[in-house]
């Protein structure tokens, strides 16, 4: 079924289906970062994680370029190199699955239920006796939802498997536990490692920024001297002393130490200053996010099954990153190429989140077949609609009308 040919009207802006919301004050927070005396190693990286750490809840935040840059530094800190095994699940960005593969592991895919796109605990297992044993699991909190935390780190943790929460897509995302508890996520209460970032589309936009949340100190330590070369210049961790110190026993002021080699992986004083100064609004952001979800489930009701929002998962109070539906394509016969390109033209920005990671040609190649039904299933029916925290209901409403128009329903 082709669509007819529909053209927005001239007045109504094109919505992305993501974007970032900057105010005045940001700019103000970066331009006075430009006018400071640094621009990048300066106080505000240690402010930004400072306030990070208070967000999710973590007793320590490590701030990095990018969150793909969070999640390689993660896998290294938890020590996934050669010889060891992680289970990634296959709806996700490519980015969980290269940060430990690009260390040396290998992964091994889980499914994830086709409604919500989240794995589950069984999920988990299967991929776990399919592996025969693994070290690790990256868990996904998709669209910002997250799922079944205390019953997947029960089966990783009999298993022996160390859990990094990939959080790309939820901070702000608070989990309810079975007591009632409710714990941010980067708080690790079911995890060891937790990996945000963000990327102007996120709740929070650094240009390009990622974090690491951790509450062992140890760890922490590694992850501040991984992100700049490996290096320090701390006096209490040189090892070698005949250079290091000179003859009255002090640090020589040039001197800095090798631990483990790394690259410059810092995020700078003007990124930080753009992310503190989106930090201190995030609850307003998150709010206006679920006023927007709340906006596109009652719009969307009358057009189930046709078209359904993401199951929900009781646990979870989601920062929504993305709005992402289940459309039955076939059952309006037509196909999702058809729908975008119409919907585009129509200046409605859709993506979909995601092709399924075990059949990118790479994974293919190196592991061979994978049969995982439910990450087809849910990627099949899958499409992100506008969503961001400037966008109004009246956007919502368009959006559904011109859904439903394409879609001939
Ligand atoms: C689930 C997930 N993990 C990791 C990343 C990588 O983050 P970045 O783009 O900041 O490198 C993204 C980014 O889109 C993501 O969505």
């Amino acid at each position: 079924m082709s669509a007819p040919a529909l053209k927005p009207a001239a007045t109504e802006p094109f919505l992305p289906y993501g974007r970032q919301l900057i105010d005045e004050d940001d700019i103000a927070a970066v331009t006075a970062a430009l006018r400071s005396d640094f621009l990048t190693t300066g106080p505000l990286v240690s402010q930004f994680e400072g306030a990070l750490a208070k967000s999710t809840e973590a007793r320590h935040a490590i701030v990095r370029s990018n969150g793909t840059a969070a999640l390689y530094l993660a896998a290294r800190a938890m020590g996934l190199g050669h010889g060891t095994k992680v289970i990634v699940p296959s709806i996700t960005f490519l980015a969980t699955a290269s940060a430990p593969h690009l260390n040396g592991a290998e992964i091994v895919f889980a499914d994830v239920d086709p409604q919500s796109g989240l794995m589950g605990p069984d999920h988990l297992a299967d991929a776990l006796r399919r592996a025969g044993s693994a070290d690790a699991v990256f868990n996904v909190h998709l669209n910002g939802q997250c799922g079944a935390l205390e019953d997947i780190a029960k089966v990783a943790r009999a298993a022996g498997l160390k859990i990094v929460d990939d959080a790309c897509h939820a901070l702000g995302t608070v989990f309810v536990d079975e007591r009632g508890t409710a714990n941010a996520i980067g708080n690790n209460a079911h995890s060891d490692l937790s990996v945000f970032s963000f990327h102007p589309v996120k709740a929070i936009a650094m240009g390009e920024g990622g974090a690491v949340t951790t509450n062992d100190a140890r760890i922490a330590a590694r992850l501040q001297r991984a992100r700049s070369h490996g290096m320090t210049r701390e006096p209490a961790q040189f090892a070698n002393s005949a250079d290091a110190f000179d003859t009255e026993g002090r640090a020589n002021p040039w001197y800095y130490e090798l631990g483990e080699p790394g690259f410059n992986w810092r995020a700078s004083d003007i990124q930080c200053a753009l992310g503190l100064s989106q930090l201190s609004k995030l609850d307003r952001f998150l709010a206006r996010r679920r006023a927007i979800a709340a906006a596109y489930d009652a719009l969307l009701a009358p057009y189930a099954p046709r078209i359904r929002h993401v199951a929900r998962h009781r646990t979870c109070l989601p920062a929504w990153h993305l709005y992402a539906v289940q459309i039955d394509f076939d059952a309006c016969r037509t196909t999702r190429s058809r729908v975008m390109r119409a919907l585009s033209e129509r200046g409605i920005g859709t993506q979909v989140h995601y092709f399924p990671v075990h059949r990118q040609p790479y994974y293919a190649r190196r592991y061979g077949e994978v049969t995982l039904p439910g990450a087809e299933r849910y990627y099949a029916r899958a499409l992100s609609l506008p969503f961001f925290a400037s966008m109004s209901e009246d956007d919502a409403a368009r959006v559904v009308d011109r859904l439903a128009e394409t879609l001939g329903l």
